[in-house]
């Protein structure tokens, strides 16, 4: 195995990894096979974030390489910009089909920070395009996280990934965040206390009048943070408030669509229509990069009421690239044959059982789950926020799990093609590394 190891790692800039800790103490994966990791020195290591929140169907499902080892052969590239190819095309409707068509248009884009720019934009033309151009300013939440573009990072409310970077958008304004540990410890699904917290978009437009805010955008259930889950009623007040003000509602679900929930998408979930809705990940099981908008019908209309030529100045040389095409239509094909999202629903109690089991363990101040997240919150070392539950990150792999880590929050999203066997073997190796942790 030693020779698939890279001669130097100098030379390549790890995103969001601590590079001179990593490129002294590498952490190196070499193939993937449905629910395990493969390291390096051969050891398997057992997916507990399905890659990033981005392997529904687990890794290297044959339907879905073969789909894309076909298209390669046979359309390597094309462009989507006055041109088009069929599978961009095949592919929309599919989409159309699998919202069950609550939404009437789909915008594709190669990530999920691209498809949060491209829905801002969105919401800024669309206003625009309908003689409301002074609704300009767009309103995300506190420890939000909307990928690393600039209208992402905006609207986002995660300190570190905004504090280098200087004024970035103006006009933006958050919600306050929804976490209340005091309140909401140790909850199941979605907490008691805090659909209050909503009403907070009454406030801000107070301050800013409606006729100047184009959009809100929050994750539903929030990821990167550390596993936020809406308190009971917030996200459908949430609706009523933009509804009541014309204000556009954006659902990030770039992590929570595609199943992750044990339905289809978070909105299915939380029974709230959002008028826009950004995805990624998943969108392809993570194989080729894509992101993509759903929009409703609304929306696309008021920009084909322009006068003739294009109605939307915004897109990406890879918007719709056929790679990504077939392995998004093989990800919805193996979604309808493997029922996975009525499998993943199936183990959902189970799953919940696992995770809260560790209540008592030494450090966890909280744990918190949702469809097939959970969220488990350590106690931080005084003086070294994050430092615990990175320890945890390491010792976990170096037992053969993946788990994921932010701040002092451990947040698990397996593929959902896992079996109970996946379960007991990811929470009794978890237990192990908390019970040995500093
Ligand atoms: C809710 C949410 N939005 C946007 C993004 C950004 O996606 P990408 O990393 O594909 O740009 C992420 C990534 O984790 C995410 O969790």
């Amino acid at each position: 195995m030693n020779e698939t190891r890279p001669a130097s790692m100098a030379s390549f800039w790890m995103p969001f990894t601590n590079n001179r800790d990593f490129k002294m103490h590498p952490r190196l994966l070499v193939s993937a096979e449905g629910m395990y990791y493969k390291d390096v020195d051969g050891n398997s290591i057992l997916d507990g974030t399905a890659g990033l929140w981005c392997v529904p169907c687990g890794h290297a499902q044959p339907k879905i390489v073969a789909a894309v080892r076909e298209m390669i052969g046979q359309l390597d590239f094309a462009p989507t910009f006055q041109m088009g190819h069929p599978a961009a095309f095949d592919l929309a409707e599919q989409l159309m089909e699998y919202t069950n068509h609550r939404f009437g248009h789909v915008f594709y884009t190669n990530s999920g920070s691209e498809a949060v720019d491209t829905a801002l934009k969105m919401a800024l033309a669309y206003h625009r395009a309908r003689g409301e151009g002074t609704r300009t300013r767009l309103i995300g939440r506190e420890r939000g996280y909307h990928g690393v573009g600039f209208g992402g990072i905006s609207v986002g409310g995660i300190a570190g990934n905004r504090k280098p970077y200087g004024a970035m958008l103006p006009y933006v304004d958050h919600l306050p965040h929804t976490h209340d540990l005091e309140k909401n410890a140790f909850t199941r699904g979605e907490p008691e206390y805090g659909a209050h917290l909503a009403d907070e978009l009454e406030r801000i437009v107070t301050l800013h009048d409606a006729s100047t805010i184009a959009a809100v955008i929050v994750e539903p259930v929030a990821g990167s943070t550390g596993v936020l889950i809406p308190p009971k009623g917030y996200l459908k007040r949430l609706r009523e408030l933009c509804t009541k003000h014309g204000i556009l509602l954006i659902f990030d679900e770039v992590i929570t669509g595609f199943g992750r929930m044990t339905t289809p998408f978070a909105a299915d979930y939380f029974d709230v229509e959002p008028d826009l809705m950004t995805t990624a990940k998943g969108l392809t099981n993570g194989v080729v990069p894509m992101g993509a908008v759903f929009t409703k019908p609304f929306l696309y209309e008021a920009f084909m009421q322009a006068p003739a030529g294009i109605e939307l100045f915004h897109g990406y040389t890879y918007s719709g690239h056929p790679l990504a095409c077939a392995a998004s239509l093989a990800t919805l094909e193996v979604f309808r044959e493997q029922k996975i999202v009525e499998h993943a629903a199936s183990l959902q109690s189970y799953w919940e059982d696992a995770v809260h089991s560790l209540r008592g363990l030494p450090h966890v101040i909280d744990i918190r789950s949702i469809g097939l997240i959970a969220g488990i919150e350590l106690a931080p070392i005084a003086g070294k926020p994050g430092a615990r539950a990175f320890d945890a990150f390491k010792k976990a792999f170096a037992d053969g799990v993946l788990i994921r880590t932010t701040g002092d929050i451990i947040a698990l999203s397996p593929p959902l093609v896992l079996e109970k066997k996946h379960i007991d073997e990811l929470f009794g190796k978890l237990a192990k590394v908390l019970k040995d942790l500093a």
